[in-house]
């Protein structure tokens, strides 16, 4: 999941520039105006539409371009942010990481209320009352809380993403957290 235009420093090109090392990377977006930059900018990678929404069928999709018996990873970048509690976020992270080998990721950035400027929170909340894609900050615990039973988060932890994986850079009004969670090998010593 890396939608929104490509950009320099997105996600998107950040594993684009990964390709040699990274085997397939899809894009996948509901918002046919990215997906149509998406397609311009990324020429030859396999793009979905999908709506993490609509977890399951997102994945059926996914299934013929992912071969889920090897590690992946699923970046859900500044998504779920955008995906209000009726929708379960906590389970469109479960349904993935159900699919998931050892040795599999999951990284995640979210919009944090813990800690936020109230007049910043306010400010953003009334911006997106009107938009297509409701944006939900949730709280640190409810953040941590995504990443599910399955997955172990790698140091330095859910911390602001201008900290991971080490300080740079200053903090914003509306703090971003952001964390990698490993499906961990039963086996291993
Ligand atoms: C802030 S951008 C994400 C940036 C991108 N992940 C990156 O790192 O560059 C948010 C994106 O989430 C997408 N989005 C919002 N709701 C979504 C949903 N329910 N399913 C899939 N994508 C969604 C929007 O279309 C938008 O492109």
């Amino acid at each position: 999941m890396t939608p929104r235009k490509p950009a320099a420093n997105s996600a998107d090109q950040h594993a684009a520039n990964l390709t040699p090392r990274v085997r397939a990377h899809n894009p996948t977006c509901n918002d046919p105006l990215v997906l149509a930059h998406d397609r311009a900018l990324l020429e030859g990678m396999p793009i979905v539409r999908g709506d993490v929404r609509e977890v399951d069928a997102l994945i059926a999709d996914l299934d013929a371009w992912i071969d889920w018996d090897r590690p992946v990873a699923v970046l859900l970048i500044a998504v779920l942010h955008f995906v209000t509690d009726d929708y379960d976020p906590a389970g469109i992270v479960r349904a993935f990481t159900g699919r998931m080998v050892p040795g599999s990721v999951v990284a995640l950035s979210h919009g944090c209320s813990t800690g936020a400027d109230p007049a910043a929170l306010a400010q953003v909340e009334k911006v997106y009352q009107g938009a297509s894609a409701p944006g939900v900050a949730r709280t640190r615990e409810q953040i941590a809380g995504l990443f599910g039973r399955r997955l172990e988060l790698v140091p330095p932890g859910l911390v602001p993403v201008q900290h991971w994986p080490h300080e740079a850079g200053p903090l914003t009004a509306i703090p971003v957290l952001g964390g990698v969670g490993v499906v961990p090998d039963p086996w291993a010593g």
